[in-house]
């Protein structure tokens, strides 16, 4: 896809489709009107429909004689960020249908200034998360390529590419994130999945370190192992490190990286396994995350943490009832096999912490069936232990439309985690509170620092395609970590 700005007219132009997103608003109805006599079209009854129609959301679309052949209007029921990237994602599955390929978008009308910006970034960002196609393994495929025009007469062309450039770097990470969730479990297994993140940051101003099975059975990473070793490939720990700026503690990010959960020896059912390449997720998300900022070069340190298994019953297995010896040196019962992903990520938190120092620790995870329970498959679930921390990443997805709701770590639930032989069990004693006591577990393995856990069970794949999204993985994570990370850099206030 390939995007610019340009402060030409529309009748110097030669394109397919003109898109617009419209409010209801005086300056939308002054657009259409100008556009009646610059495209002789009569537009008033468009301008006539705009309240009722287009608060809903809608597209509207208009048949020309001449190029453009189609003028697209896409309804706002407001003019935040959100609502236009909605309606500029619907314009671009219709053009899509109609095989178009030139389009020129107007946005002028709705803001200026930095709001201005913000909303031509939201058209690279939305062209290129709603064309998003994973077709890899379709011997048809269907994707198309556009070329998107942005007409703007009130930014610099300068600035109008740049923020082109940010929305789609943006996206690109989104839809990294999503390649990697989409990808089978046989191929994105733990090992070639570390190996692919070597690749994929080669060139970037990012390290990354592979810690081999070897090494983690060394190092006392017990949860990692023994989740790790009931498949035939091993597991892997991977650190992924950004530092543009000297002496600042980085912003960890920690993603659970079950790439296939069968639940172990206490094997899911064939429902619950169908899916269960997508318990990557955080991982995905985290990996999607850095490769935007690498390539944004924002002035923020980050380490990404991914340690990677596949959860496999077999005769070298973990069976429930199994001591394990963990990273920070605390012993768990495994009780449950299938509760693996507390066990990885608290490998990985209280290894990053002891490393790193970092500023914050953010873990992202598919922790629970439980969380998807509690709120559905449009909001995460967040817990931690610094309230500032969890408003920041709530605004953060706020922003981005990735909600975020917070659940409370209510310590008197920790008594549910006692355990008869060890210091904790991994599954609670009780029924009830399953994603809340996935994040008391991990609360246990960290030791002073600022924390927040993001469940997202629920909100990683999607059955039903929407504006920004077809079916599959949604890449959620990366926007609002983007978002985060961006506020938390130097020159930010
Ligand atoms: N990977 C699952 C959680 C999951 C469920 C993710 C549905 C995405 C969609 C996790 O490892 C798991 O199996 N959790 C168990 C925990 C239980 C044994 C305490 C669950 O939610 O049932
Ligand atoms: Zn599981
Ligand atoms: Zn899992």
């Amino acid at each position: 896809m390939y995007f610019e700005a340009t402060n030409k007219g529309i009748n110097e132009l030669t394109l397919d489709v003109l898109a617009i997103p419209l409010s209801d608003s005086e300056n939308s109805r002054d657009l259409m009107r100008g556009l009646s006599e610059q495209l002789n079209i009569n537009f008033e009854e468009i301008i006539r429909k705009i309240p009722e129609f287009f608060e809903k959301g809608k597209i509207e679309i208009v048949f020309t004689r001449e190029k453009p052949y189609l003028v697209m209007l896409g309804g706002v029921p407001d003019e935040s960020v959100i609502s236009i990237g909605k309606a500029l994602g619907r314009i671009a599955k219709k053009a899509k249908e109609y095989k178009a390929s030139i389009i020129g978008v107007i946005v002028d009308h709705l803001a200026d200034g930095e709001q201005l910006n913000k909303i031509i970034q939201t058209v690279s960002e939305a062209f290129s998360l709603s064309s998003y196609e994973f077709n890899k393994y379709k011997k048809e495929k269907k994707a198309i390529d556009f070329k998107i025009l942005v007409l703007t007469q009130k930014l610099s062309i300068v600035e109008a590419n740049e923020s082109l450039e940010r929305g789609s770097i943006i996206a690109e990470g989104v839809n990294l994130a999503r390649d990697l969730v989409n990808e089978p479990a046989n191929e994105a297994n733990p090992v070639k999945l570390a190996n692919f993140v070597t690749n994929i940051f080669s060139g970037l101003n990012v390290k990354v370190t592979i810690y081999d099975e070897k090494y983690l059975q060394e190092n006392g990473f017990g949860g990692i192992i023994a989740v790790g070793k009931g498949s035939d490939v091993p597991p892997r720990l991977v650190v992924i490190e950004y530092n543009p700026v000297n002496g600042q503690r980085p912003v960890a990010l920690v993603g659970k990286g079950v790439c296939f959960d069968s639940g172990g020896l206490d094997l899911k059912t064939r429902e619950g396994m169908e899916r269960m390449k997508i318990d990557m997720a955080g991982a995905a998300a985290v990996i999607g995350t850095i490769y935007s900022i690498a390539k944004l070069s924002i002035l923020v340190n980050v380490v990404g943490v991914i340690p990677l298994v596949e959860n496999m019953p077999s005769g070298k297995a973990t069976k429930p009832g199994d001591v394990i010896k963990m990273y920070n040196g605390k012993y768990v019962e495994v009780v449950n096999t299938d509760a693996e992903g507390r066990l990885i990520l608290a490998d990985a938190i209280s290894f990053v912490e002891r490393r790193f120092r970092p500023r914050y620790i953010i873990d992202l995870a598919t922790l629970t069936g439980a969380c998807v329970i509690a709120l559905g498959n449009k909001i995460a679930g967040i817990m931690g232990n610094d309230k500032e921390l969890i408003n920041d990443l709530i605004k953060s997805g706020e922003e981005t439309n990735e909600l975020l709701w917070e659940l409370p770590l209510h310590k008197e639930y920790k008594e549910n985690l006692k355990s008869e032989v060890a210091d904790l069990r991994n599954i609670s004693r009780d029924r009830g509170a399953g994603a809340i006591i996935g994040g008391l577990f991990l609360s246990e393995f960290l030791d002073n620092s600022s924390w927040a856990h993001l469940d997202i069970a629920g909100v990683v794949y999607s059955d039903k395609e929407s504006s920004l999204n077809p079916r599959g993985a949604t890449g959620f994570g990366v926007r609002l970590l983007l978002n985060f990370l961006i506020n938390k850099s130097l020159g930010s206030s």
